[in-house]
């Protein structure tokens, strides 16, 4: 198969879903994963328009089952994946405003549930796929606020943002990174960390600046290229310290 294929993980509104919007424009068989049946069907049909390739894959990243059924449909019917893109994350502190010290230990698990176990689970059922492809690339949907560098330096507009789960996870997703950037550099498994910026989404809220066009900006770029870097953490103006 010629055609690149990729796919993404909670597709069916924000970022995910501009993403797989702007590679299917390029060309790309788009896997447009979703936990709900219903929402991802009519993303998936939103997009499918023209010449586009979309395709909806039910994937809840926190089942396990449902991430090996995915992983088993791929197989079936598209044999490989070039680009893998994690994006399904939740944030839920962040509306509710809750400080650090005050964080239930339930919220701290939900949200590495989602952020950092789910994201894993994907790379791990899906690796034998990447490796059919000539380059296999994950793109792990990360944040500046799981900056180390970042949370702890007061010039950053980040480390203004002090909440804890989230930037934990995010962190926690990052070292993830680097480990499996070392180890799969043999393999020819490409795999970075992005910031797409603070983005006007469910999850980032109406006051963030930027559109979903610009949040998407960096997966896009990373998903075109023949020879993407490996264990970077990037956004549009370039590397971002760990
Ligand atoms: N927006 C920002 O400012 C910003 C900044 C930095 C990083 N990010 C990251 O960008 C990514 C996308 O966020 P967004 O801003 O586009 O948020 P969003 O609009 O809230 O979209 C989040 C997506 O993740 C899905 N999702 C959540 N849990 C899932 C699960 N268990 N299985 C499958 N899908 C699941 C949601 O599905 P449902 O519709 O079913 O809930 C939704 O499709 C996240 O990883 C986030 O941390 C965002």
């Amino acid at each position: 198969m010629t055609k690149k294929v990729v796919l993404i993980t909670g597709a069916n509104k924000g970022i995910g879903y501009e993403v797989a919007r702007q590679l299917a424009d390029n060309g790309f068989i788009v896997l447009l994963g979703a936990r709900d049946p219903e929402r991802g069907e009519a993303a998936a049909k939103k997009l499918r328009t023209g010449s586009s390739d979309v395709h909806f894959v039910p994937l809840n990243t926190i089942d396990e089952q449902s991430i090996q059924s995915a992983a088993e449909m791929v197989t079936k019917k598209w044999e490989k994946v070039d680009v893998l893109v994690n994006n399904a994350g939740i944030f839920p502190e962040y509306s509710l405003g809750i400080r650090p010290s005050l964080l239930e230990v339930s919220m701290l698990k939900d949200t590495f549930e989602t952020n950092v176990f789910g994201s894993f689970g994907v790379i791990h059922y899906f690796l034998p796929l990447l490796k059919k492809a000539v380059v296999g690339q994950i793109v792990n949907v990360s944040s500046t606020l799981g900056s180390l560098g970042s949370m702890t330096n007061p010039d950053s507009m980040y480390s203004e943002t002090n909440t804890s789960a989230y930037n934990a996870s995010k962190s926690a997703l990052n070292a993830l990174t680097v480990a499996l950037a070392k180890d799969l550099l043999p393999e020819q498994i490409r795999i970075n960390s992005i910031c797409p910026g603070w983005v006007q989404t469910d999850l980032g809220t109406d006051a963030a600046p930027r559109t979903v066009e610009q949040g998407a900006t960096i997966i896009v770029k990373l998903a075109m290229m023949e020879h993407p870097p490996t264990g970077k953490f990037l956004d549009d103006d370039g590397e971002i310290p760990w």
